[in-house]
């Protein structure tokens, strides 16, 4: 009857055991077969969110601008031509009214006027930009 409860018992203790390794192997093979998509995701999202919290309110929900706040970024031809490091650059400074490349008379202020945004914000809200662009 001993015997018969330490078999039970172990074999208890190893299906549980083999239960656990299982979970694990999957969960690691699904982060290596696609890690470049898994932060590409993630930094988007967490574009999304400064989007919502500083852009949104001059650019818009769908990016295309609020009249006499924000210029309309799904016809910029600007955005379209620049690379994601130029638009990072260009969001560190933003544009006056005095700037000869501005064309609405408002100004774009730096960091969208929310100087607690880090590189890693602009560069993250780079990539959702685009998403919001292409649609
Ligand atoms: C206070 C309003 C305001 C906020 C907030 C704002 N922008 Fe702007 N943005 C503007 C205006 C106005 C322009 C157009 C300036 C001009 O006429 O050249 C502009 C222009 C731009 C452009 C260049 C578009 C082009 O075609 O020249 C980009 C890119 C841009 N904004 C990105 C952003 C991002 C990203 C954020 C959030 C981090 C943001 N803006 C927040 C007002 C704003």
């Amino acid at each position: 009857m001993k015997t018969t409860l330490t078999v039970l018992a172990i074999s208890g203790a190893l299906a549980f055991f083999a239960g656990c390794g299982g979970e694990e192997e999957a969960a690691t093979t699904k982060t290596t077969d696609a890690p470049q998509v898994d932060s590409n995701m993630l930094a988007r999202a967490k574009g999304k969110q400064v989007f919502k919290t500083t852009c949104v309110a001059c650019h818009g929900e769908d990016g295309k601008g609020i009249e006499g706040l924000g210029k309309n970024w799904t016809t910029s031809e600007y955005i379209a031509s620049s690379t994601d490091d130029e638009l990072v650059e260009f969001l560190k400074v933003g544009r006056t009214i005095e700037d000869p490349a501005n064309s609405t008379g408002v100004a774009m202020p730096p960091r969208g006027g929310n100087p607690s945004l880090t590189d890693d914000d602009l560069r993250n809200v780079v990539l959702y930009m685009r998403k919001l662009i292409e649609g």
